[in-house]
């Protein structure tokens, strides 16, 4: 019997840590993919949703309103913060409730939170058409 109970206590971390090598790698390859789509999907609606009118290219700030680049790194904006904000406005700030959805409100927070920002690709309503292929 005890031999029996030595080898269960042995290989149990053994398959702990086999677990954890197993999931942990997917699940943070998923996570954090999932993360990068909100944060480019962010970019966009940052550009063509009017934030950027205001806020400046990639909320660096203009005449209008503040630079929201170093927001991620104040404590006092909470993404709570960010998305009451975003949907109700502010003094100046209009707000957007009517005109993005929840799932929009939560990529343009999960971009202001980025720390390397994405930079949208090029918009497809430019008015220069693309260069001919040969
Ligand atoms: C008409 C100009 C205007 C537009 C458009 C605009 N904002 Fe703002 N925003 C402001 C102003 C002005 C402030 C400063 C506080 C206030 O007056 O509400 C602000 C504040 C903020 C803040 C809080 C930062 C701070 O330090 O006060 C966030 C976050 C923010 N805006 C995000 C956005 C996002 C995201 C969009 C696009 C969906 C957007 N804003 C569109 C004018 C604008």
């Amino acid at each position: 019997m005890a031999p029996v109970i030595v080898r269960i206590k042995l290989s149990f971390p053994i398959i702990l840590l086999a677990c954890v090598a197993f999931t942990s790698t997917p699940a943070q390859a998923l996570f954090s993919s999932k993360t990068k789509t909100d944060e480019e999907a962010g970019a966009v609606l940052f550009r063509d949703k009017g934030c950027a009118y205001c806020h400046g290219i990639a909320g660096m700030g203009g005449k209008k309103a503040p630079a929201l680049t170093d927001i991620r790194k104040d404590k006092a904006w909470t993404p709570a913060k960010m998305t009451d904000q975003i949907l109700n406005g502010g003094q100046k700030m209009p707000f957007f409730r009517e005109s993005l959805s929840d799932e929009e409100i939560a990529q343009l927070v999960a971009y202001l939170r980025s720390k390397n920002k994405p930079i949208p690709p090029p918009s497809t309503s430019s008015a220069t058409p693309p260069p001919p292929a040969n």
